[in-house]
């Protein structure tokens, strides 16, 4: 199968990538040929090569901007053969930021989105697994345990609006053509590394992520974290999370990558774990896999928080035939082993 891969140079998008060129040695009938199209806004091919690298494959990949119509299409005609289906993770991801910057947000976010689905349709491919997130389940989460995917959907900042807006798009386009197929994947809360400690997470900057920050705490890049409230009707206080490991994230997209050729129309489903973890317990278990100490200072709500959030597995697991496999402990030692070995993520 050829799949084309947009942000592939990113933190999910590498790891689906060499997730997708694995799958002949873990005795998949199918094998993935990826290409990889990334403006590297926020990302350098640096993983691309550590990609190329552990899986001994050749990974296409092209500097490509979606906001240029011009060059997206270029790109798609310059293909000898069509994609059977296209991954679309390419966005503008920062929550506090898109509500500084919220025209750049939409124009990236939903410009992009529009420019790939032409040109698809165009070159007649019409098989796409977006990345949505559970940011669409806004402010409606707060008493609810384990969301399921059919809760009502709001967002509280622009970048949120993106997905939902796309998410929306997909559902028309499908209405419009029943050649359509596309599958929205609601992630929770991404963490880890592949266990090679080759690829990981490199945030530009300050990480406003929970994980990327703590871990740059025990390697002493910062100096402690603020807990963001302990205060929340949570067991200990703090906010509590679904955090799911990047390579069971890549899984989640390769059993919906096989689900496209069975499907009609769009399907919406969450990926997670369906188990919460709250801040200090994530801490406390980054400071085992580290054995580093991670002090940490108690702070006000950060405003938008819910108390918590996690994920129905259910229909993942109907749909998609797809479970998480890895536990905490497994998110933090590759994350350890990873940020350890590369303090300075891909910027040596
Ligand atoms: P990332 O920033 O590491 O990856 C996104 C990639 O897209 C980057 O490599 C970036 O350079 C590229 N990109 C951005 N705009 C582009 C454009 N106009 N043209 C071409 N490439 C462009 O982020 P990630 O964490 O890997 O997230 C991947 C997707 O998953 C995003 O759509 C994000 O919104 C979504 N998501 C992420 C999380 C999370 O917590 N990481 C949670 C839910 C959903
Ligand atoms: C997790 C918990 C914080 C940082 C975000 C986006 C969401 C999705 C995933 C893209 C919360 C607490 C955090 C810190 C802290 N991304 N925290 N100190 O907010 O659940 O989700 O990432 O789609 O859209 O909103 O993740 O990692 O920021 O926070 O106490 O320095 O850690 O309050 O309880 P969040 P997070």
């Amino acid at each position: 199968m050829r799949v084309l891969v947009t942000g592939g140079a990113g933190f999910i998008g590498s790891h689906t990538t060499l997730g997708l060129l694995m799958q002949d040695k873990q005795g998949d009938q199918e094998s993935y040929e990826v290409v990889v199209v990334d403006n590297f806004s926020n990302s350098s091919p640096e993983s691309l090569k550590r990609v190329m690298e552990i899986t001994g494959k050749t990974v296409e990949y092209h500097d490509l901007d979606l906001r240029n119509k011009s060059a997206v299409k270029e790109f798609f005609d310059s293909q000898k053969q069509k994609f059977d289906a296209v991954v679309h993770f390419a966005a503008l991801k920062a929550v506090g930021e898109s509500v500084q910057k919220p025209l750049e947000y939409y124009e990236n976010n939903l410009t992009g989105a529009l420019n790939l689905l032409e040109c698809m349709r165009e070159s007649g491919c019409k098989a796409i697994v977006f990345s949505s997130s559970a940011t669409v389940y806004g402010n409606a989460t707060k008493d609810c345990d384990k969301i399921t995917e059919d809760a009502p959907i709001s967002a509280t900042n622009p970048y949120g609006r993106t997905k939902l807006f796309i998410e929306e798009i997909l559902r028309d386009l499908c209405k419009s053509d029943k050649d359509w197929k596309a599958i929205n994947l609601r992630y929770f809360n991404p963490v880890g590394a592949h266990e090679s400690g080759r690829i990981g997470e490199d945030p530009a900057g300050i990480p406003n992520n929970l994980m990327p920050y703590v871990s740059k705490v025990a390697v002493g890049k910062l100096e402690y974290l603020t807990v963001h409230g302990n205060d929340y009707p949570t067991p200990d206080g703090t906010g509590v999370r679904d955090y799911i490991h990047v390579m069971d994230l890549a899984e989640g997209h390769i059993a919906a990558i096989k689900k496209l050729s069975s499907l009609q129309g769009e399907i919406t489903v969450n990926l997670g774990t369906g188990r919460g973890y709250s801040v200090v317990e994530m801490v406390e278990a980054m400071r085992k896999a580290s054995g580093a100490e991670i002090p940490y200072k108690i702070g006000p709500r950060r405003e938008g928080d819910v108390a918590m959030l996690c994920a129905s597995t259910e229909k993942a697991k109907r749909e998609l035939g797809w479970v998480a496999k890895k536990n905490l402990e497994d998110m933090c030692n590759d994350l350890w082993r990873w940020q350890s070995a590369n303090p300075n993520g891909y910027r040596q």
